[in-house]
């Protein structure tokens, strides 16, 4: 309950007479009646600790009630159902709010929270059903202050504050996100030592899989993509039902979600055991691009001091290797790179894969600096289509690597540590367990 509570506590000093809205995730069907595996909202999550569905937490710091849980009641005959509900008392008992009420009195009750704010924070438009709701309360609100008093004239995002709070992580967070890269590493290990050509995709993705919940990993973070041979010059590459060949390079970008926060990892290894020259020439740019990214992953630096980085060695090997002509800085100010390297070096992550803060200063024209506390992923990357007008050999080659980096106040701390990626290693790692198995 603490760190949840200590979180309202801070979000809260933020908001002035503000008053906030937010609301869980929401049950979605998949099929017919047959619903996806529920994941809390973030937000919610970040803010309650509380997992279930159809809930809302309201914040009024003017108001004597000042954190309220709207959630669905006790119901034996719907428990049975889908399982044990915390309902009122519990959401009392355990999440440390001031009041709790049952989600079907949010209409009746929301206006009286409202009264007396100035600025309501509810993040518009995700949410059609309760857009109506919210905008009817605060309606209501406004009717009852007719003739003197407060109710709020503007409504604002409140991940304005809410998300600048996420973006730097608490010890407790970074062990779990540590914990998170620890049980990743299992997963791609476990892929790794399995791998022989004629294993399919979908049976690393499921050794990947298995490996993430048996050591205590709740789902993965996102899609795992195990691409090999040419999918992997496809950059979100999920369909994963193909047989891996000799002389493919694999891709595998996945990562578990432990305790509802994320890992996101790639790495990327050759189906035999061995990488062909040219797969070794391009693996070597993008390993020292990645490392060239890691190191820029410090406080003071701009954010987007990686990506530069990791362009600039991209750019100085794909000259090398003659798949790009001309000089350096000439290829960078035209991005003609781009034809090799067509997405940014990374994101934030923590409670979304793609978490939640801005990138740039709160004019919007520079990157911001980084500080303690920020996670990023620093994942380069080079794709050689095939209909590109280069030389063939290299044609079909698709090589990212990708690791989780914790700004610190000394050096860039890798959470997402120890999973191979030195050439030595993975050749001999790959296949360990497919040599064992033969014998
Ligand atoms: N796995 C998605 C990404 O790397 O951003
Ligand atoms: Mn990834
Ligand atoms: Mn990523």
């Amino acid at each position: 309950m603490q760190p949840h509570a200590a979180r309202r506590a801070d979000f809260v000093k933020n908001l002035g007479r503000g008053a906030a809205v937010i609301p869980a995730a929401r049950t979605r069907l998949r099929n017919n009646d047959t619903e996806y595996e529920f994941r809390q909202d973030s937000d919610f999550y970040y803010l309650t600790g509380f997992s279930e569905p159809d809930a809302v937490l309201v914040l009024a710091s003017h108001h004597d009630e000042r954190s309220i849980l709207f959630v669905q009641p006790r119901d034996r005959a719907q428990e049975i159902w889908t399982g044990k509900r915390h309902g009122i008392e519990g959401a009392l008992a355990h999440f440390g709010v001031d009041a709790a009420y049952e989600i079907g009195e949010l209409d009746s009750r929301l206006p009286d929270y409202l009264v007396g704010a100035d600025t309501l924070y509810y993040a518009l438009g995700q949410e059609d059903v309760l857009d109506r709701r919210v905008m009817a309360a605060l309606n209501a609100a406004r009717q009852r202050v007719r003739r003197g008093g407060n109710a709020p004239r503007t409504i604002e995002e409140p991940g304005k504050f809410l998300h600048e709070q996420r973006l730097f992580k608490t010890p407790a967070e970074i062990e779990l996100m540590r914990k998170a890269g620890e049980i990743t590493r299992l997963g791609h290990v476990a892929a790794m030592r399995a791998t022989r050509p004629g294993v399919t995709e979908y049976q690393l993705e499921a050794i990947i899989e298995h490996t993430y919940r048996m050591n205590g990993a709740q789902d993965t973070a996102y899609p795992s993509i195990v691409a090999s041979g040419d999918n992997a010059t496809i950059l979100h590459y999920n369909t994963n039902r193909e047989e891996l060949r000799d002389g493919d390079l694999v891709l595998v970008d996945s990562g578990c979600e432990y305790n509802n926060y994320a890992s996101d990892v790639t790495r990327t290894w050759p189906a035999s055991g061995r990488f062909s020259p040219e797969q070794r020439a391009i693996y070597d740019i993008v390993l020292d691009a990645q490392k060239a990214g890691i190191d820029q992953v410090r406080a003071g630096n701009s954010y987007w001091a990686y990506h530069e980085a990791a362009v600039a060695r991209i750019v100085e090997g794909l000259i090398e290797l003659r798949l790009l002509h001309g000089s350096r800085d000439e290829n960078i100010e035209t991005q003609k790179y781009r034809d090799y390297y067509m997405h940014n070096t990374g994101h934030w992550i923590g409670l979304d894969v793609h978490d939640v803060g801005r990138y740039r200063q709160e004019d919007g024209t520079t990157y911001r600096t980084l500080s303690p506390g920020m996670v990023m992923t620093v994942e380069p990357g080079i794709y050689v289509h095939r209909d590109l007008d280069c030389d063939e050999r290299f044609k079909g080659i698709g090589v990212r690597i990708e690791d989780d980096i914790l700004c610190t106040p000394a050096e860039p701390d890798n959470l997402s540590a120890n999973i191979p990626k030195e050439v030595e290693e993975l050749e001999s790692v790959v296949g360990a367990d497919a040599l064992a198995a033969a014998g």
